[in-house]
């Protein structure tokens, strides 16, 4: 009680708040999403996000050495199909020769101890830019499962260490899990996207990878068939569980920063690793109001970062991994 106990005593300094700290942001706290392009040479900055890039497999090279040499270890890979390759199948998708499996394949020649996972969704080989097959308006699930569950086969073949589902179509981390042991891919991790809301805030992505829901007659104008409902907390409880009982090793909370509830929620709740994406959306955010000198970039960006892990993120898939772990030192 007052005045025996001084509270701002371990607010004094900086020596005395950094030895009370709780929450510590390290370069191991970061996976580090990619975007892979076909070509030679390329090094596309994405106009949504700021020095952001999609990059091709040589330059893809060049990134994941510097990654390590800054110390992070583990890469998130999604892919640029173009258009003449989408269809309604996602068939490029399992292409032993697709881009995926070359870019796996490149991360792992130049740097064989980087950790890679690979997105796995139909969007950006979808000729309908959605998650999943469409047919009469709907996307079929079932149908989608089991060519996620293939593609996951084809990455776990070209040496990926953790496949990402995130789809959010029903039962297929089973589907994946099943399919992986079938063919022999027992060390191969699920990272799934469990809790992962039909949100505003992937814009940007969708311009990076030209994968969002196209405008076409009986083809759905958004996710939410799927993806979650904003509104929801206990179905994001259930959702966490069921990928759990069906085989992941790592669960996941996307977006970020409007659903640190969610991530404090299940921290609680379950007892393997929590990851949390801080999107597109939450980057383009926080570069534009940077660039208009309205924040502070460095100290918004570690604020965030530091309150995502303190909801109980164990891991954080971040646009901003490089730019915090140099301004860490
Ligand atoms: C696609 C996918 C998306 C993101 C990751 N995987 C977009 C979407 O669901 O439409 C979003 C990532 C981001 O915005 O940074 N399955």
């Amino acid at each position: 009680m007052y005045p025996l106990i001084r509270n701002r005593r371990l607010r004094s300094s900086e020596a005395i708040r950094s030895l009370v700290r709780e929450t510590i942001i390290s370069p191991s706290d970061f996976l580090v999403p990619l975007f892979v392009v076909e070509g030679k040479g390329v090094k596309e900055e994405i106009a949504s996000m700021p020095n952001y890039y999609r990059l091709s497999l040589d330059n893809l090279t060049k990134e994941v050495k510097e990654l390590w040499k800054m110390g992070l270890r583990s890469v998130l890979l999604f892919v640029k199909v173009p258009d003449k390759l989408k269809d309604n199948q996602g068939s490029e998708a399992l292409n032993e020769n697709g881009l995926m499996q070359l870019a796996i394949k490149t991360v792992k020649n130049a740097c064989p101890e980087m950790l890679v996972m690979t997105d796995v969704a139909l969007d950006p080989y979808s000729s309908y830019g959605h998650d999943g097959i469409v047919a009469d308006g709907q996307i079929l699930n079932d149908e989608s499962v089991e060519v996620l569950a293939e593609m996951s086969v084809s990455h776990a073949k070209a040496g990926a260490d953790f496949v990402a589902p995130s789809d959010m179509m029903d039962g297929r981390i089973l589907s994946i899990r099943e399919a992986l042991e079938d063919e022999g891919y027992l060390n191969t991790g699920i990272m799934a996207y469990s809790a992962k809301y039909a949100s505003a805030f992937y814009g940007p992505f969708r311009d990076a990878l030209d994968s969002a829901p196209v405008d076409l007659k009986n083809v759905p104008k958004d996710k939410k068939t799927y993806q979650m409902d904003y509104a929801n907390r206990f179905e994001a409880i259930r959702e966490t569980q069921m990928d759990i009982e069906e085989g992941a090793d790592i669960v996941m909370v996307k977006p970020g920063l409007c659903y640190l509830d969610i991530v404090r929620e299940i921290k609680n709740e379950v007892d393997v690793p929590v990851a949390v994406y801080q999107v597109s959306g939450e980057y383009a955010m926080v570069k534009a109001a940077t660039e208009r000198g309205w924040l502070d970039h460095d100290a918004v960006m570690m604020e965030q970062l530091t309150a995502i892990k303190r909801a109980g993120a164990n891991i954080i898939a971040s646009y901003f991994a490089k730019d915090a772990v140099k301004l860490l030192g």
